[in-house]
This record gives C-alpha cells, sequence and structure tokens, in this order.
C-alpha cells in the first residue's frame, strides 16, 4: 500500500494517478472526506488527516510499504516558522509509529541553504526527517512552471506578465508539476537505504522573457515580462495582506543572487520533459 498526501493537488494527484496506471494499492490521505469521494471511486483507500494532527496522521500512514509527505504552502509565515514546525512534528511522531517502509517526501531546490528564507521551512523538514530510521528520499524540485498561473490574466489583457525573478534573460532551475509526479512515482516504487536526495528540473532552464515568448506563442499577441521593482516588494505584499514578507523576500532574494540553486548548476539534477509552452498552454486553457 502506498499512502499519498497531498493527492488532492498538482503533484500529489500526478504521483497517485501514476502509481494507480502501474497497478499499485494506493491510500488518499484526504482532510477534506468530500475529497476523498473521487480516489475512491478510482479505486483507493481513503484517510483522513490534517498534517497537523499526529494521531489521524498515523492512521492514515500505518501498513504501508511506502508514503509521499507533501508538506503544506506556507508563504506567510510567523517568525520562527511555528506552523511548519507544527507539520514537522506531526509527521515525524506519525511515521516514528506508523513505521512505513521508506518515505517519499517533496522538498524543494534551496532546501540545502543556510541562509533563513521562505525554503528554510523545507531545511528543517528534512533535517527532522533524516533522523528516522526508514529509508528517506527528499525529492527537491524547482521553482515551478505553475507559479505562472497568476501571470495569465495579465497576459491576456494587457500582453505583460509582472516578475520577480530577474534579471529577465536569467536561466532559473523550473519545472512541471506533472514532472514533478511522474519522478515521485518511480522514485516510492524504488529500494534504496539511508538518506537520499534527488534534485529536478525541467528539460531546459528558464528565464522570464523565456516564460513571456511561451505566452506570446500560446496566446499568438505579444507579451513580455516587466521587472517588479525590488524596493516596491514589501509594501506589494502587505497590500495584498502578507504579514511577514521578509522570508519571501529573502527567498526572491536568493533565486535572482544565485544562492538559491542545484549544486553544480544543475548537472546531477534529473530532468524532466514538459516544455514551459506545454504548461503555459494548459494554464490558459484552464
Ligand atoms: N511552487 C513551487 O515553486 C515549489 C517548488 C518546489 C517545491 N514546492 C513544494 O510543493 C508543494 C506543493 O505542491 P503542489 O503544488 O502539488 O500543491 P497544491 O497543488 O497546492 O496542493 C496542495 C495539497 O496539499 C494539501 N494540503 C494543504 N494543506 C494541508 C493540510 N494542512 N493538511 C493536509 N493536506 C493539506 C491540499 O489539500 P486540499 O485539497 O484539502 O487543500 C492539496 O492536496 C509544497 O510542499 C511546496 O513547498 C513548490
Amino acid at each position: 500500500m502506498y499512502a499519498i498526501t497531498g493527492i488532492t493537488g498538482k503533484v500529489g494527484g500526478t504521483l497517485a494517478r501514476t502509481l494507480l496506471a502501474d497497478g499499485r494499492p494506493v491510500r488518499a490521505v484526504v482532510r477534506d472526506a468530500r475529497k476523498g469521494e473521487e480516489w475512491a471511486a478510482l479505486g483507493c483507500e481513503v484517510a483522513i488527516a490534517a498534517m497537523q494532527d499526529a494521531s489521524a496522521l498515523t492512521a492514515a500512514l500505518s501498513g504501508t510499504k511506502a508514503v509521499f509527505i507533501l508538506p503544506p504552502s506556507e508563504f506567510d509565515p510567523q517568525p520562527g516558522y511555528p506552523e511548519a514546525k507544527k507539520v514537522i512534528g506531526a509527521v515525524v511522531e506519525a511515521l516514528t509509529t506508523a513505521k512505513p517502509g521508506r518515505v517519499l517526501c517533496l522538498s524543494t531546490v534551496g532546501a540545502d541553504v543556510t541562509r533563513d528564507n521562505l525554503l528554510s521551512q523545507r531545511t528543517m523538514m528534512e533535517a527532522a526527517l533524516s533522523t528516522l530510521p526508514m529509508p528517506v528520499t527528499f525529492l527537491r524540485p524547482g521553482w515551478f512552471l505553475e507559479n505562472a498561473s497568476g501571470d495569465v490574466a495579465t497576459a491576456l489583457e494587457t500582453g505583460v506578465i509582472h516578475s520577480f525573478l530577474m534579471p529577465l534573460d536569467k536561466h532559473f532551475p523550473m519545472v512541471a508539476t506533472r514532472d514533478v509526479g511522474r519522478v515521485a512515482a518511480k522514485l516510492i516504487q524504488e529500494d534504496w537505504t539511508g538518506t537520499r536526495i534527488v534534485e529536478m528540473e525541467g528539460p531546459c532552464r528558464v528565464s522570464p522573457n523565456d516564460l513571456a515568448a511561451a505566452f506570446a506563442r500560446v496566446l499568438g499577441t505579444p507579451v513580455r515580462a516587466e521587472i517588479v521593482p525590488r524596493e516596491t516588494w514589501e509594501d506589494l505584499f502587505r497590500s495584498q495582506g502578507m504579514k511577514y514578507p521578509g522570508p519571501r523576500i529573502r527567498m526572491l532574494d536568493g533565486f535572482n543572487e544565485g544562492w538559491i540553486d542545484f549544486s553544480s548548476g544543475g548537472a546531477n539534477a534529473i530532468k524532466g520533459t514538459v516544455s514551459v509552452e506545454e504548461v503555459v498552454a494548459s494554464l490558459v486553457q484552464s
């Protein structure tokens, strides 16, 4: 049995559908029983657990060959990352008691960085899970191409996408969530010992200009990227409701300044196959 958290999301959904297509038994771990119904219809067992609930998670992860841990995103964390710490505590307690055969945890590019930033939440998760007795893989994908979903409206309406990544011709490690889910399905079925780290990015690196060009090709109209000036970020994020914009700003600085990247510039990263244009086309379609 493979227990999959985050199954109603992009990566977990692709992972679970790939396992089901391979004929593997899947337990859908959902926090909302209604969202479990479509997975039950596909032949999954369903377990109800939030990632902060150690006892429900223990039941959900028990009796399994392998589990997939997807830590929930927290873009506006309080100082000291209490939200991530609560999830980490529950996950460690659940894995310690449930004793699955192996663990695949979704992490991120930059989880190895020591400078404090939004991704420090995954640095903490990796450190905690590395102490567990069972084999653990941390899958570290690059920036999700689907983050461009927020650009569809302005690309359509104004022919501009607004970029926090800069300079506009700098190529960043990005990847489609479909690629991440498919690779996760392969990794979770492998045998390994101890702790391993797997880096993953798309078939080629992507600049903000490349992203704009992909929108232009898909929409058939001119689209250009424009930088959102760094000095406006804090006010902008606060005006959008963020209370603690610092970690997110430091993460963006990390990508732009290059201290968030894969080791050896991605030479050791698994490469996906889904192109930026395919992702943009599906974002525009949906
Ligand atoms: N965005 C990036 O560029 C990037 C890059 C590298 C790594 N990542 C990592 O990728 C992950 C996000 O993956 P994704 O895009 O596939 O996610 P997604 O599509 O946003 O889906 C999130 C999933 O997590 C579930 N979830 C959220 N909070 C939960 C909670 N408290 N308890 C239980 N389940 C909860 C959601 O369930 P509901 O349906 O109930 O909401 C959903 O299944 C994060 O861990 C993030 O750090 C992101």
